[in-house]
């Protein structure tokens, strides 16, 4: 059996990444669906048909665990496709399989709280407000699930998200560093207007932007914390297989890598990112 990765594009090597390096034996099966990339702009009804597609084609690559690398997907189908698609598709299956978004994650890393735990509203006096500003596509701005699920656990933190339309594709597509440079800048600054003063941490919401995290560093004020998701994830996930000893990442220590769009290498900003040649199958 696998650890199955999906995202719309290359944006979830950076959670793969940490993925590999905390399950090293680990089996794993990463999907891009490059042939629909990038999800961030698409109805809602779309991102969830085009997840449940990624999750069906995973669990039948042999795959007991899909981690969805992808704020977009994860903020629009995932609560969806765990109610209404997922217990059907287990039975049919006959076996365990469950999807995991990386968002949960991610807040408990914000919030340094566990999940489960929803702040008593007393109305107490925040004496000192943090304010966070998360960077990610429109879809997930939309969501809100950031600025709801945060404000449910830590009334002292304030979100500002920050919608980037144009990021994720630019990466796809390989745009070079100075026009994503300032793109990010762009975004950053409209940011900072928006809230009238700097972010106090930063989230980069899209796993695309962990690609060019360090333009996103140079463009914050200098010393902003960054939480980064592909290590909240690889730490979650850690916990969630000691819990969960019904599935199994595999012992073989392969990897493979679909992809829906063209096979083959992928652009030279993702290969540097990813420290070396990859090649992509069709899926
Ligand atoms: N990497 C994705 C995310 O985390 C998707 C970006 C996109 O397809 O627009 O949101």
């Amino acid at each position: 059996m696998a650890i199955g990765v999906f995202d719309s594009g290359v944006g979830g090597l950076s959670v793969h990444h940490k993925l590999v390096e905390r399950f090293p034996g680990a089996d794993f099966v990463y999907l891009a669906d490059q042939a629909n990339t990038p999800y961030g702009g698409r109805p809602g009804e779309e991102i969830v048909d085009l997840t449940r597609a990624g999750c069906e084609r995973l669990f039948a690559e042999g795959c007991d665990v899909v981690v969805l690398a992808c704020n977009t997907a994860a903020s629009v189908a995932l609560r969806r496709l765990q109610q209404t698609w997922l217990p059907g598709y287990r039975r049919e299956l006959g076996r365990p399989v469950n999807v995991i978004g990386i968002i949960v994650p991610t807040i408990e890393a914000a919030t340094g709280l566990p999940w489960e735990h929803e702040a008593e509203r007393r109305g107490d006096k925040v004496e000192k407000l943090d304010i966070l500003g998360v960077f990610s596509t429109p879809a997930t701005a939309t969501s809100r699930v950031y600025e709801i699920e945060i404000d449910k656990r830590r009334q002292d933190v304030a979100v500002f998200s920050e919608p980037c339309p144009e990021l994720a594709r630019m990466i796809e597509t390989n745009a070079p560093r100075e026009a994503l440079a300032a793109v990010v800048a762009d975004h950053v600054q409209a940011l900072q207007r928006r809230i009238g003063r700097a972010p106090d941490r930063a989230i980069l919401g899209c796993t695309h932007y962990e690609i060019v995290a360090d333009l996103f560093g140079e463009a914050l004020s200098p010393g902003t914390p960054v939480i980064h998701q592909p290590q909240a994830t690889a730490d979650a996930m850690a916990r969630y297989f000691e819990r969960h000893p019904e599935y199994d990442p595999g012992h073989g220590g392969t990897r493979r890598f679909l992809t829906t769009g063209t096979p083959g290498a992928q652009n030279g900003l993702v290969e540097t990112f990813w420290g070396s040649a990859l090649h992509f199958e069709r899926a």
